[in-house]
């Protein structure tokens, strides 16, 4: 067994090691020079006396074979030769990434050296979308913790970062266009701590955004990873923030606030009005300006109905486009925009808790609750695409207790089209981790490790290479690395139920304690 999570698709050991003691050799083709920079950099970082020179006795190679898919790689390392194989820069980094989880340091009574086991590995993804979601419209992060993430989540070999930017509780994107989205949109006034239940708060301001600056900075600092960043716009509700900016978007055009508690505001733009169109268009096109992906996320989730019934432009959109039902402006407002966005040659995610009939068929669907499998499969096999959340296996947010690490590794995400579900339609699956009760780094990290880890596996390795007590022992393995990087994952006694299933009822309600009671007690 190697050490690599998540697990290659084809491994083969030699026994023995491969031993960078000495000078090392290093060379690349033209296309590689970035992957020769950054394993100099691995190497001395990891192991300072490591000496570079081209008569070394250890040779690393950089080879091209563009016959590889775009991710794929293959690693030869034998007793005094290392060559990493793939088509291009996203092969490449990946073969360093699994280098990385493979390399050791030791020392004999002079120096320090490294090593890596002799073997060969020839690994493929299994889907194309391997993400990880950030709620930042809830607690803003930064940059820092943004990159860092980035970072880790190359070291895992995800490739998307979808990027929760607005909600009830804030909108975090620089704007020149509505430049109140800026000035009053990305603040709010205090935030409620300890649950959806508690009448605590926090009793002080707090605002972020980011720059266009920073977001351009930030989506190259994705690429380098081979991440790619998809933005999520949430509308037509969970948009209280930007309705605080602009209320005459809402139906009854009433002054709101930024949002300060967390459960559902129940407030929505209006669907009924053009001028909420003529908003959503420009707001996209000064996205679009600042995210290069083809995939755009526009949420439309948990849609605020009631307002609805009670607007008569809604209800005039009903009779004018011929809707059996108020519910029916959700596929008509999901309709306006992705059509504006295919003119901006983009295709839309949009969240699924149901299956939204009426939809273009171009736009994916993000599942995240559970869907008759029946009827997703049909959509299925008329094109549509499909991207694996579901809610009570990959939300991070959720204390262990709810979704312990076993519930995470052992799903199956193609599960959601029926059991035993084929790949095709699924494009992925994604870990998500709202943000309501995660206000910092050390809970961040706590909610997403070893879990994050699991649901790599699962978008990347074949399931039947896929095993909870293999995962287990090279998760063990992982913990220096972890340590090394400084991340607080959840020790073994929590990432199962056993100590906290006791309060299972109340952790539901206020998901913060299960946390606070690790961290007071130190365990
Ligand atoms: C969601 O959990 N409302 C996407
Ligand atoms: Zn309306």
């Amino acid at each position: 067994m190697l050490n690599i999570i998540p697990r290659p698709n084809s491994e083969e050991i030699y026994g023995g090691d491969l031993t960078f003691d000495g000078g090392v050799a290093v060379s690349a083709c033209d296309e590689a020079r970035p992957a020769e920079q950054m394993v100099r950099n691995m190497l001395s970082k990891f192991c300072p006396t490591i000496r570079f020179s081209d008569s070394g006795k250890v040779a690393i190679k950089f080879e091209k074979d563009a016959l590889l898919p775009k991710e794929s790689y293959r690693i030869d390392a034998d007793g005094d030769k290392l060559i990493m194989t793939a088509s291009g820069m996203p092969g490449w980094t990946y073969a360093l990434v699994s280098l990385r989880q493979m390399l050791r340091t030791d020392r004999d009574d002079k120096t320090m050296y490294a090593s890596c086991p002799c073997c060969h590995i020839d690994d493929s993804p299994r889907f194309a979308y391997r993400g990880v979601m950030l709620d930042e419209a809830r607690h803003f992060f930064g940059e820092t913790e943004v990159k860092r993430l980035l970072d880790l989540m190359c070291l895992y070999k995800l490739n998307v970062l979808h990027w929760h930017l607005s909600d009830d509780q804030g909108y975090r994107v620089e704007s020149d266009v509505f430049p109140l989205l800026t000035t009053v949109a990305s603040r709010r006034n205090d935030t409620q701590v300890g649950g959806k239940r508690s009448d605590k708060f926090t009793g002080i301001a707090s605002s972020g955004y980011y720059t266009k600056k920073q977001i351009r900075h930030i989506v190259e600092y994705a690429r380098e990873r081979n991440i790619e960043i998809v933005p999520e716009l949430d509308m037509p509700s969970h948009c209280t923030a930007i309705l605080a900016a602009y209320p005459d978007l809402s139906c009854h055009g009433e002054k709101t606030d930024v949002s300060t508690t967390f459960g559902n505001t129940e407030r929505s733009v209006c669907p009924g009005k053009d001028s909420t169109y003529d908003f959503a268009a420009k707001l996209v096109d000064e996205w679009c300006e600042l995210f290069p992906s083809p995939l755009f996320h526009i949420g439309a989730d948990e849609p605020a109905e009631q307002e609805w019934k009670t607007c008569s432009d809604c209800r005039e959109a009903v009779v004018r486009n011929g809707l059996g039902d108020i519910k029916e402006l959700l596929p008509l407002f999901v309709n306006r925009v992705a059509d504006l966005l295919r003119e901006r040659g983009k295709t839309p995610v949009i969240w699924s808790e149901k299956l939204l009939r009426g939809v273009r068929k171009h736009a994916i669907f993000e599942v995240f609750d559970h869907i008759d499998p029946k009827a997703l499969a049909t959509e299925v096999s008329q094109g549509r695409r499909v991207i694996v959340a579901t809610a009570d296996r990959y939300y991070a947010s959720r204390p262990y207790c709810m979704t312990p690490l076993k519930k995470t590794y052992c799903y199956e995400p193609t599960s959601v089209l029926g059991s035993p579900g084929s790949d095709a339609g699924v494009i992925g699956a994604e870990m998500l981790l709202w943000s309501e009760w995660v206000y910092d780094r050390l809970k961040l990290d706590f909610n997403l490790f070893p879990r994050m880890c699991a649901m790599a596996e699962s978008a990347w390795t074949d399931r039947a290479r896929k095993s909870l007590s293999d995962f287990r022992k090279r998760w063990d393995a992982h913990k220096a690395l972890m340590d090394s990087i400084g991340v607080a994952y959840a020790g073994d006694k929590l990432t199962d139920p056993g100590i906290f299933t006791r309060k299972k009822s109340e952790y539901i309600w206020k998901n913060v304690d299960q946390y606070d009671e690790v961290r007071r007690n130190n365990l």
